[in-house]
Formats: C-alpha cells, structure tokens, sequence
C-alpha cells in the first residue's frame, strides 16, 4: 500500500489529534524548529506513520540519522540485549562495550583511536579542541594562537563556537560574542584555502559534500587538492562527515570517492543506527593521543547502550550492502529526478541517495513544495530557499524512489504557476 490507501489527503485540513499534539507542541517546546504539519507517531523501514494513520514516505530519515532504516532488526536486537544488560557506567570505569566498539570503528575509518561523544555537534567541538592542542602539543603554534579554516556556508552544528565560523546569520544572530580563531573561504576552490594557511593554522575543516547548503559536490580535483595542501602544510584535514557519510553517498565515506584519507574524521548520525545519539572523532594516535585525562570528556559519551549499538552499526557498514544500495538504488532516484528538469526543477546535485534539488523559485519556496509532498504521503524537508533534500532511509526500494519522484512531479505541477 502506499500512502492513505492511494488516495492523497489534504493536511492542512487537519484532525483532532493533529491539531492537538500541535497545539501542545507549540505551548510547551521551544520554537527552534518550524516543523511541517505531520505528527510522527510510529515507523518502520522507510515509512512513518502519523497520529490520524496516515503513511508517508519519510525521504529525510532524520537528516541521515535513520541511514539502515527505521526499527532496523539488528540494531533494535543490539539495542534489547544492551537494554536488560547495562545502560551507562560513565567513564569513570571502563565498560565491557567501549574497547571494542572503539577498534572496530577505528579499523573501519583505517585510523588508530576514537573519541567517543553524543551528538554530532559534540563531536565538531571535540574535534576543534583536538586540532588546537595538536597545534600547540605537536605543531608548535603558539597557545592560543593557532587558526582553523573553514569553508563558507558550512553547517557543523549550533553550539556557541560553531556558530561563531558559520555564515548562516539566523543560526549567527544575536548569539554572540563568537569565538574566535576561524577563517571561511569559498568551499570548492583549493587555491582560496591555501591563501587562507599560515604558519599558525592546525587544521582545515570541511564537510567533504556541504549537505545543509544544499548537497553541494566540490569539483573532483577540491578535496585531493586540500588533502595535498594539508600534508605539504603541516596541518590537520578534518573531514565532518556527521551527514555524508556511513553508507549515505554509496561508500562508507563520502572522501573515498576522491581516494582521499583525512586526518580527522568526525561521524555522528546514522552511527547510532537511528537509534540513541553516539558521535566520534576518529584519528591517529599521534593526534588523539593529545588528550590527556581531564581535558575532555562526556557523562554519555561511549556509554554502554550506544556504543553495543555503534558496534551494531559497524558490522553493518563492513558487510557493504548499504553502501551498494545506496550507489545504485541513488542512480535510480537521480535519473528520476533529472527527468523533472524544465518540469518545475532547475536542478539536481549529489551522490548516493542524497539529492539537492533546486525547485524553480516562481512555483514557490521548498517549503511551500514539501507542504504540497507531504499532502502526497512523501516527507522531504526544504535547506535554503527553494532547495530541497531527498535522503530517504537506504533501506528504500526502487519501487518506492519512483513513486516519490512520481509524487513530486505531481506536487510541482499542482504549484500555482506549475
Ligand atoms: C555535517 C554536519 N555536521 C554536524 C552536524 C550537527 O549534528 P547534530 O545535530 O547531531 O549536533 C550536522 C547536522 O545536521 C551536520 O550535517
């Protein structure tokens, strides 16, 4: 079956227990969000169930947190057994699931350690704090002096630092004072980042495909070009990939499709299998081995029940099917949306299962568009101005991917003007 029976509803007409969990939404959560009008009650796989019932093809998964699917068996087996075993230790002692999880992390991104934290925001800062004491410790900057280059229109999270090198002025606005020590030049272009290094740089810090700009691919020669940069510099490549990778782009790592190894991986996301918020910094030891007892740290961080679904998450990822779903079930979704160009879509950019979609401004913004999807039982969620993403669960079928492109060429031409 697919959505409310083949039969498509009007949400904004909405029931009772819609407009009432609404209504308790917007008196008593802070309005940091600005959510589409559907009230997620159950899903499974690739679909979400909402409180009246209805179906929908969730084409976001949690910003590529639900990567293996909503209630995926094996994760939810993992997350049981850990569940009647033992949630959290702290890190005041060791745990019987941390070593391990940490190896097998480890020998996935070929590095040496892990840092473990929560969410993926933690994860960014923990990786800011590394490369500035890697900076002082190893490289030799000045305390307090080293800076770390970004690129423009990154999104790293929204804590008080990372928003201090974002340019995104509603994440920016009213928030400071901002840290500083950062420097953003143009993402794509190499020759911006080498003027920006000095001899006080630690690292350079870059999502290797800008997925909230709008799942924005750098020219092929870009990362080779930084990863070149940063060995012939002496500084740390840290690549975020919170979001593009874990399976997302049809590989493990969105880098490997540039043969590119950073220094420093971030990960976030899909590593807690959809499940419980669990994030690392993943790097050699002659760069994590910095930190010393004290310095860092996290009540959660590593703790047992994330960490047996992150080991969880790990074998998944090394059998290598997501990956090669990702790959060809995305060529499916990107041949299908290519086909709406000059049909309401201006364009389509990405890798894998991962597509931004720049919808013709004059049918509307995409917000506006993924209302009109939503009434069609498919949940995409607009970036910036008529952009939209489409990362749906990798677990989707191909049956399913042509619906949803059938459902957004119906919702574009339903746009006034379309
Ligand atoms: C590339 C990237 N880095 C970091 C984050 C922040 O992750 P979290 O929301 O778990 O803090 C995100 C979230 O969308 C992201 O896309």
């Amino acid at each position: 079956m697919l959505h409310a029976g083949g039969t498509s509803v009007t949400i904004l007409d909405t029931t009772t227990a819609t407009d009432a969990a609404i209504d308790v939404d917007s008196r008593y959560v802070a309005h940091n969000y600005s959510p589409l009008p559907v009230v997620a009650a159950s899903a499974d796989g690739a679909w979400i169930t909402d409180v009246e019932g209805r179906r929908y093809l969730d084409c976001l998964a949690a910003y590529s947190a639900v990567n293996f699917g909503h209630g995926n068996p094996e994760i939810l087996a993992a997350a049981h057994a850990q569940l009647d075993t033992m949630t959290l230790a702290s890190r005041a002692f060791h745990s019987d699931r941390l070593g391990p999880f940490c190896r097998a992390l480890a020998q996935l991104c070929g590095k040496d350690m892990v840092l473990p934290m929560n969410s993926g925001a933690e994860a960014v800062e923990s990786g800011i704090k590394v490369a500035r004491k890697w900076g002082t410790d190893i490289k030799g900057v000045p305390a307090g002096r080293g800076n770390i280059i970004v690129a423009q229109n990154n999104f790293h999270g929204r804590t008080t630092t990372i928003i201090s090198f974002s340019d995104d002025e509603i994440a920016r606005r009213g928030f400071g004072p901002y840290t500083p020590g950062f420097r953003a030049v143009p993402f794509g272009e190499a020759d911006a980042m080498a003027d920006a290094v000095d001899h006080n740089t630690v690292a350079v810090l870059i999502e290797p495909i800008q997925g909230e700009a709008g799942i924005i691919v750098p020219p092929d020669d870009y990362l080779p070009r930084v990863r070149a940069l940063c060995s012939e510099r002496n500084v740390l490549m840290i690549a975020d990939e919170i979001q593009s990778g874990l399976a997302r782009t049809g590989r493990t790592f969105a880098c490997q499709h540039w043969d590119v190894v950073p220094d420093i991986y971030l990960l976030g996301k899909a590593l807690g299998g959809g499940v419980i918020p669990l994030s690392a910094v993943v790097a050699d030891r002659e760069v994590l081995g910095v930190l010393h007892p004290g310095e860092h740290g996290s009540t959660f961080g590593g703790n047992p029940l994330a960490t047996a679904i992150g080991s969880r998450v790990v074998e998944i990822l090394q059998r290598g099917d997501f990956q090669a779903r990702s790959a060809e079930l995305g060529a499916r979704m990107h041949a299908g949306l290519r086909g709406l160009v000059g049909r309401g879509v201006v364009t389509v950019r990405g890798m894998g299962l991962w597509a931004g979609v720049d919808v013709d401004p004059a049918l509307g913004t995409g917000k506006h568009v993924s209302l009109r999807l939503a009434e069609r039982g498919v949940l995409v969620k607009d970036t910036h101005g008529s952009t939209l993403r489409f990362a749906p669960p990798l677990v989707i079928t191909a049956d399913e991917i042509d619906w949803a492109v059938g459902q957004f060429a119906a919702a574009l031409a339903d746009m006034p003007g379309g």
